[in-house]
């Protein structure tokens, strides 16, 4: 089944084409409107969403060598994510469907992330416990079957790749900030800053990183000339702290859920820091670690075909009453 996947949920505009779960294209437009901002503005997506969406699909289709003969089925990002955004990729996606005459599904922004996978090794399959970090996400999942997602912690307030660039932007490094505050630690030490892992002594597997923004702030504030080396130092430990929660948690949570594999998705899962310390960490404990190929760890139009693939060959379809759900606990993602 060749499936058209359509992701628009914040503000990367993405198409990919999937076969059999094999990836034949992936487009993604990265809007650069917001840079001058430091942050994402959501009126300035869903115009630039309007304008790049029909653009990245004939790129999608081009490179995966189909016209609209070719295509069986539409997937698309249905939420979480800003109204806005998403509404432009669903309406899309509506309208394509109904030209085209073809089936169309909406489909879980998350479950696209975990299943991105897939992309490493198709023939990935639950149960297994899915670290979920991206710059709005940063959840602990166990996964016991496809579309059976329990959740097992998350963050209490900043998601981990909006502390990335949170710290990057008091670092007054270009937005978006997680690749920059990588790029930078890995000339750093990683244990030159001492910087607080929180609730890693506490049961459970919640996680908090605004407490480690502050600490990196204060830092700061008490070393205002921080030379070339301190400034590559406090990067790199802020790496640390933020690799050795989400490594440590997410490993717990696989020995508490009694599982032997784990995988890593996500924008944030493109972090240095973080592959070697949960590759070195999964080693040590028996478990197995995977992530995703890098053009799968942030949003893309792929891992929602790929996503929606498996639940349209179920027979699942959407209709015109089908519309964008911006909230995460609006769409009963998670088993009760
Ligand atoms: O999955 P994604 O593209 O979008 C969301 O769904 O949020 O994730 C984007 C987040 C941003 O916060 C970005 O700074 C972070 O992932 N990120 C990184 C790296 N590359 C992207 N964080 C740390 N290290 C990286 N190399
Ligand atoms: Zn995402």
């Amino acid at each position: 089944m060749n499936v058209l996947g359509i992701e628009s949920s914040c503000d990367d505009t993405a198409a990919g084409v999937s076969r059999d779960r094999r990836i034949l294209s992936n487009i993604t437009s990265a809007q650069s409107v917001h840079w001058e901002y430091g942050g994402v503005v959501p009126e300035l997506a869903s115009r630039a969403h309007l304008e790049l969406i029909l653009p990245a699909i004939d790129a999608a289709l081009g490179q995966a060598g189909l016209d609209w003969k070719g295509v069986d089925a539409i997937a698309v990002t249905r939420g979480p994510g800003l109204v806005g955004s998403l509404l432009v990729g669903l309406c899309t996606a509506k309208a394509l469907a109904l030209a085209h005459h073809k089936p169309w599904l909406g489909v879980n922004h998350l479950e696209g992330h975990v299943w991105s996978v897939w992309g490493t090794d198709p023939g990935w399959s639950a149960p297994f416990v899915c670290l979920i970090a991206s710059g709005g996400h940063t959840e602990i999942v166990h996964v016991k079957g496809f579309g059976q997602y329990a959740l097992m912690g998350s963050t209490r307030d900043d998601a981990s790749g909006e502390a990335f660039d949170k710290v990057a932007q008091l670092l007054d490094l270009p937005y978006p900030g997680g690749p920059e505050v990588d790029k930078l630690a890995r000339s750093g030490d990683p244990g030159a800053v001492k910087l607080p892992r929180a609730l890693m002594n506490e049961p459970g597997f919640e996680m908090s990183f605004s407490g480690l923004k502050t600490a990196v702030r204060l830092y700061m504030e008490k070393n205002p000339a921080l030379s070339a080396q301190g400034r590559a130092d406090l990067a790199a430990s802020f790496e640390a702290a933020v690799s050795d929660v989400l490594t440590g948690r997410t490993l717990d949570a696989a020995r508490s859920a009694g599982v032997d594999r784990v995988a890593v998705v996500g924008g944030v899962s493109l972090n240095t820091g973080l592959r070697a310390s949960m590759d070195k960490a999964s080693q040590a404990a028996g478990i197995r670690c995977i992530f995703p190929p890098p053009r799968l760890c942030g949003d893309n139009g792929a891992m929602i075909a790929l996503a929606g693939a498996e639940r349209l060959e179920r027979g699942e379809r959407s209709g015109d009453e089908t519309t964008a759900t911006p909230a995460l606990d609006e769409m009963s993602f998670f088993l009760p």
